[in-house]
């Protein structure tokens, strides 16, 4: 019971930070996956989102997610300006589960109409999962 709680506690310690100023304490707490599989997760550096992340989703994903591409009609959609198309691409993402947002699973083909546009496992998947597991910093 102990070990549940306090396995629970951890769980949601640290992924609803907002722009704020972060606590001392918990700014050594780890973001990212505690997995004992998975210890370079952690220590990752986020690409910054305007110059690195942006580009690399709309280069990747914007023949299709533009207002006359074939996905024009879903939640993403591509303007070409990075601020104006952060909160689309901040409402596909689960910051506390990296790995399984939305936006990660559709860029790998998971059930998407698009297909594998990144290949799983591959550097840009993990480029997406380390800015979404930091926070998704704008
Ligand atoms: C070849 C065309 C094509 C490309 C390229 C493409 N997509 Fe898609 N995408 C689609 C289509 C069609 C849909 C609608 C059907 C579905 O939900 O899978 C879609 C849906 C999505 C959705 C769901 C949006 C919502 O509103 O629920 C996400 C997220 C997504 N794509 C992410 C991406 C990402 C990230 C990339 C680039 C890495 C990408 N797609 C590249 C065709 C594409």
């Amino acid at each position: 019971m102990a070990l549940v709680l306090s396995f629970a506690l951890f769980a949601c310690a640290d992924f609803e930070r907002g722009p704020g100023p972060v606590p001392p304490d918990t700014a050594t707490v780890d973001t990212g996956s505690s997995d004992a599989t998975d210890d370079s997760g952690g220590g990752c550096t986020p690409g910054d989102y305007a110059t690195e992340i942006y580009p690399l989703l709309q280069l990747s994903c914007d023949s299709c997610h533009s207002s006359s591409g074939s996905a024009g009609s879903t939640g993403l959609v591509f303007s070409g300006s990075a601020d104006d198309d952060y909160a689309a691409i901040s409402g596909l993402i689960d910051t506390g589960n990296a790995a399984s947002s939305v936006l990660v699973k559709k860029a790998v083909g998971s059930g998407h109409g698009g297909g594998a546009v990144f290949s799983a496992g591959g550097e840009e998947e993990a480029a997406l999962i380390c800015w979404i597991s930091s926070g998704a910093p704008q």
